[in-house]
């Protein structure tokens, strides 16, 4: 592991990484085995007895840090693993019961639309000060805990093929050789999804105009996943010609063994994601939520990802940065707004529903 420093101001100079593959469900919540002790500076409370993760990273990572918290604190924690989308329902679905304490990861505008309805609260842990500040919503309603770029994930045997070339460019990805060859995620379950829908916002400079895009890339999409790192498989095993993802989501498929994949990036611009952390409004385990809050704050928690082959940035300025990541300094973000994001995504997931496509079935 390099101990190369991947801060959100040399964020312009994203760094990528490597590796395995992705997602997937747990229907009720899954549990690691015990220890004892805290984690981190930490002004919780004393703790419950047990902890309720909502966690939206891979289900890899969820496991791993679930137990290495329980580990840690001798808290018995079990997690729940939802894409972003699905796992905001379902706060909203236990609003007047919440069945979880504390939401681990996936895009902040997801927070940001979650703290709308009132379904997360502010902590304001002491770890926050090492989290830079335009890596944390405002008042403490969500902190970063790692980042990652939104890109392309193309199965080069697959474009020879067809005669394509690895795109470089969004408008390349309606081109009609690809008619039938390229998956992403939908916007409504997906937080990957929803990133690059609004980043056709922000890039043709309106929402009729991301629509519209949308409608142009329609039919050239095979499929619109319920996760959104699965498209990526779905390249890796030649399914599909491209894949739109986190780009650390192709990465991790290359190091399981999918070498015909290759990350390229949108030359016009990319929007990226600051994936978070957030109490959730009257949280069952309010303490236990805090001290994991605290905790995945901690470089040493943020290193756990890089096990597991997830190389998302870390957000920890101490956290250790992959030394197969990748420097992305040639790659051109779009000023993503998470605030302005968040406040836009029932409406504009429920127009992309209306208008382009629904939401798969579960
Ligand atoms: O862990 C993989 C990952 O791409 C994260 O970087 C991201 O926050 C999360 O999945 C988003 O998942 P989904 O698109 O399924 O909501």
């Amino acid at each position: 592991m390099s101990r190369r420093r991947a801060g959100f101001g040399s964020f312009i100079s994203l760094a990528l990484f490597l590796a395995a593959c992705s997602g997937g469900t747990s229907p009720s919540p899954s549990t690691a085995t015990s220890g004892g002790a805290s984690a981190g500076a930490t002004t919780a409370g004393e703790p419950e007895d047990t902890l309720t993760v909502l966690c939206t990273p891979q289900e890899d990572w969820c496991q791993a840090m679930v137990a290495a918290f329980q580990e840690e604190t001798g808290i018995e924690t079990s997690y729940v693993r939802l894409s972003s989308g699905e796992a905001f329902a379902r706060l909203q679905a236990g609003a007047d019961n919440p069945e979880f304490s504390v939401w681990w990861g996936g895009p902040a505008d997801a927070f940001v639309a979650a703290n709308e309805e009132g379904l997360i609260e502010p902590y304001d842990s002491p770890n926050r000060e090492a989290i830079a500040d335009d890596q944390k919503g405002a008042d403490g309603i969500w902190t970063g805990v790692y980042v990652g770029a939104l890109g392309f994930c193309s199965n080069t045997a697959v474009l020879e093929e067809l005669g394509v070339e690895v795109p470089t460019s969004w408008d390349e990805l309606t081109a009609p050789e690809l008619e039938g060859q390229v998956a992403m995620a939908h916007p409504a379950s997906s937080g990957t999804a929803y990133t690059a829908f609004y980043t056709q916002v922000l890039r043709l400079g309106g929402e009729d105009e991301a629509i519209e895009f949308m409608q142009e890339l329609h039919p050239n999409i095979l499929q619109y996943t319920s996760s959104g790192a699965a498209p990526a498989e779905m390249a890796g095993r030649g399914e599909i010609g491209v894949s739109v993802v986190f780009s650390h989501d192709c990465v991790r498929n290359i190091e399981a063994g999918f070498t015909d994949l290759e990350v390229s990036f949108p030359e016009e611009g990319t929007g990226y994601e600051i994936g978070g952390v957030a109490l959730v409004a009257g949280a069952p385990e309010p303490n236990a939520a805090k001290m994991w809050i605290d905790w995945s704050l901690t470089a040493e928690a943020q290193e756990i990802g890089a096990t597991v082959d997830s190389f998302q940035l870390p957000t920890n300025p101490d956290a250790a940065v992959p030394e197969e990541s990748v420097n992305l300094d040639e790659v051109n973000l779009v000023d993503y707004d998470f605030q302005a994001a968040g406040e836009a995504r029932e409406a504009l997931t429920a127009r992309f529903e209306d208008e382009v496509a629904a939401k798969p079935a579960e």
